[in-house]
């Protein structure tokens, strides 16, 4: 670029000189010379240099099998996307695109990379502010990029725009991951004007897509039905999935999604990209479909009632946008986003999780020490690794006997647990299983002394009634004292009793009543100001105990993104636990979070077998929240097999491949796999939901597996008498090349049963 901008200096130069000091044969030399420079320009130019404007530049972000390119254009000095989609063999290749003319409309059909608001965008822009001297628009032009390389797989490309006119910057940072096929996106704006601007629409990332058709695949919850499927064609104008839920990003919606090209795509097939956003708060997508059948897909906090008023000399930074392309599917995305999510999206990813023992769904709030004892002696029992004590264990003055008092009061209650939680910490211990502990710090019940002590702390509007959700109001964490608080509450407690060894966080309502104290006169501020306060805390809580094991929960899965998963190890998908609906429900995150992250629970919800739970709960990491103590001898033996099985296939499930096999979307069944890296192991679960009588089921070609090795089947959790699930192939050896070209019968036919298959080299 350096050198281009440096040529054209030269080039108009001459032609002053020339016109100043008239000689026929000086100026007869010159215009040669002039002419063989143009030329040797027009060699290094990949733009349109024959007529007079500079080279074209392209920047390539590349991953092992994706190219995402960018455009310096030589015509306008803007920053374009020149091509997003499988690796192509020489990016030279994308100068000879040619941009077509529109009839009537702008002079150029391009894909600004990051489009601006009130010069020539007439679409929806992805940043938009207001400049101190009232001027409402912005323009961008390419000032330098650099790429730093963080090691032999992570590179990131900071881009340099700016406002020619104002002093305004806008870097767009683009994080390769390689391997895994990732890409991350995120934006830096800058100003240096005298006085604080305001930003309007900041997004974090802006990409362009020129196909036939588009197939929007959309993720949509509600309490107890997380993770809901629907696949429809965008058509022209523009469709948005957002959430103005301020705490909780995910209770309605999602921020993933695919985006199928020219056809809808299935597991193995099609081109595509899967995108979600890393935000626990506000989100929004935006895909807009042209007059010239261009999509533009914009990602970021959602600018609703969001205005963000920057200070100079504050760089104000949006979230990531974290997307992957597949040209194979659905499965290859997952997988992608998987094996990026182990190794940089969540917190340890690659290591072990603790199968645990809740005590919530058999004591809820009725418990005292001799209880909870006896539930460490199941947790022993059954072979699990972790004690976890739930809501109830705290506040005096307003004890938490139910959900209407005591949150914001951190103090252990003395009627129920009389010895604190360090005698709750050394039984758990002696019994050689870990404690862990509930909390829900940034909530308070009316009924506490926190409540009391510190109104101002809390997200309330004037002159209104407070608005109470599961009777409780939220802290506002924006307020940098807040913050301090929810710190020192985890920080106390950890250190008090370092015997803690795992965190369940809560968070059971969704923000209404947005008014800070501490905000004072910028109150649209506060849904950015309280994610980011929370993340402020995470980060310091994570800093501190840097591999302390902690749940993401949200009553179920109302905060389930990658925004904060950097801090959790796993997340609470949903209250509901029916093995039925949650068979949709982890169908569902599977598409985006890894087996390891997705806490799936046996508990006594729903009325299906024990087997049937159990097989359900363990294609993620299984746990459990059911009376031990009550069940049947027959029961337990099942149990505590099936924990051993666990034990022994979990690496597996953690850190293996996915593939779906057959979808519950499409059959009366579920079948998936998991393969490990040598492909010497993998896990069949196949789930018979609501079959009909009489009805069959075709045989299931296997996936992932090596075709030269022979693979020995077993089926594993039995149930104690014996009978194998349906007509069972367990016991057989066959090549991975037929498990994969012919297939295995799995499972049965008759409704609500499941089959699991350990297959082993
Ligand atoms: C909601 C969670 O999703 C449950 O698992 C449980 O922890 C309750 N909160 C406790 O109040």
């Amino acid at each position: 670029m350096f050198f281009s901008n440096q040529s054209l200096y030269i080039c108009v130069n001459y032609k002053i000189k020339i016109n100043r000091k008239y000689n026929p044969f000086q100026a007869m030399k010159k215009l040669l010379f002039s002419i063989i420079l143009i030329c040797t320009i027009s060699s290094f130019s990949m733009g349109l240099s024959q007529t007079g404007q500079l080279p074209d530049v392209f920047i390539t972000v590349g991953t092992l099998n994706t190219d995402l390119v960018y455009k310096v254009s030589g015509r306008d000095g803007k920053l374009y996307q020149s091509y997003l989609g499988s690796k192509l063999l020489n990016t030279s290749t994308l100068s000879k695109v040619s941009i077509i003319p529109l009839y009537y409309g702008p002079p150029v059909a391009e894909h600004l990379a990051y489009a601006t608001f009130g010069t020539d965008n007439l679409f929806e822009p992805a940043i938009r502010m207001t400049h101190n001297d009232g001027n409402p628009s912005l323009e961008l032009k390419y000032v330098s990029h650099n790429i730093e390389k963080q090691d032999a797989n992570v590179t990131i490309t900071h881009i340099l725009l700016k406002d020619p006119e104002y002093p305004v910057e806008v870097t767009l940072n683009i994080k390769a991951f390689s391997a895994e096929d990732v890409i991350e996106q995120w934006v830096e704006i800058v100003h240096k004007e005298a006085k604080p601007l305001t930003i309007y629409n900041y997004a974090s990332s802006m990409l362009h897509f020129d196909a036939s058709k588009y197939w929007l695949t959309q993720f949509h919850s509600k309490w107890g039905e997380e993770m809901k499927m629907k696949e429809s064609e965008l058509t022209s104008g523009i469709k948005i999935i957002d959430s103005k839920l301020g705490a909780w990003a995910t209770m309605y919606q999602s921020p993933g999604f695919f985006l199928s090209l020219n056809e809808k795509s299935d597991e193995n097939n099609g081109e595509l990209i899967a995108g979600t956003l890393a935000w626990s708060g506000n989100f929004q997508l935006l895909f807009e479909l042209d007059e010239k059948n261009s999509l533009r897909v914009i990602s970021g906090i959602n600018p609703f009632a969001s205005e963000y008023t920057i200070q100079p000399g504050k760089p104000f930074k949006t979230p990531s946008f974290i997307f992957t392309f597949s040209n194979h599917g659905k499965g290859l995305a997952s997988r992608n986003l998987h094996r990026w999510a182990a190794n940089y999206g969540l917190m340890d990813g690659t290591k072990e999780r603790l199968p645990l023992l809740n005590m919530w769904e058999s004591t809820v709030y009725e418990f005292d020490e001799k209880r909870l004892t006896d539930i460490m002696d199941d947790t022993k029992k059954l072979g699990l690794e972790l004690f976890l004590i739930d809501d109830g264990w705290f506040g005096n003055k307003y004890p938490r006997n139910n959900d209407s008092s005591g949150i914001g009061d951190w103090q252990v209650n003395t009627a129920k647990l009389p010895n604190g939680l360090g005698y709750q910490i050394k039984e758990a211990n002696n019994r050689g299983i870990k404690f862990g502990i509930w909390i829900e710090p940034e909530m308070v019940n009316p009924r506490s002394e926190l409540y009391k002590s510190h109104p101002d702390w809390i997200l309330k509007l004037p002159n209104r009634p407070e608005h109470y959700f599961r009777n409780q109001l939220m802290l506002d964490l924006s307020n940098p004292k807040v913050q301090e608080f929810v710190f020192n509450v985890v920080d106390g407690m950890v250190t008090t009793n370092p015997g803690i060894a795992y965190i369940k966080w809560d968070c059971n309502r969704m923000m209404t009543n947005p008014y800070s104290v501490y905000l004072k006169d910028k109150q649209s501020h506060l849904y950015i100001d309280y994610v980011n306060g929370l993340y402020s805390v995470l980060d310091r809580i994570h800093q501190k105990y840097p591999h302390l094991p902690m749940m993401l929960c949200a009553s179920g899965g109302g905060r389930v993104d990658y925004g904060a998963l950097r801090y959790f190890t796993e997340f609470w998908a949903s209250d509901n636990s029916e093995p039925l609906s949650r068979i949709y429900i982890q169908w569902g995150y599977s598409y985006f979070f890894p087996a390891i992250s997705v806490c799936n629970h046996v508990t006594a919800w729903g009325k299906t077998s024990l087997k049937f739970k159990t097989d359900v709960a363990m294609m993620g990491n299984m746990g459990y929240d059911l009376r031990i103590n009550k069940m049947t001898e027959n029961d337990l033996k099942f149990s505590q097999n099936a924990v051993a099985n666990y034990k022994r296939i979990r690496d597996v499930i953690w850190h293996g491949d996915l593939y779906r096999l057959i979808s519950p979307y499409e059959e009366h069944r579920a079948v998936l796999m998991y393969v490990n890296s040598e492909k010497n192991k993998a896990v069949l679960f196949a789930y018979t939901l609501n079959s009909r009588l009489f009805e069959t089921f075709n045989r299931v070609r296997l996936q992932g597996l090596d075709p030269d090795k022979t693979y020995k089947i077993q089926e594993i959790n039995v149930p104690v008498d014996g009978a194998p699930s349906g007509p069972s192939e367990s016991g057989k050896s066959y090549t991975g090349d037929y498990l994969m070209k012919i297939g295995l019968n799995v499972g049965s036919v008759s409704p609500v049963t499941s089959s699991v298959f350990e297959i082993t080299e």
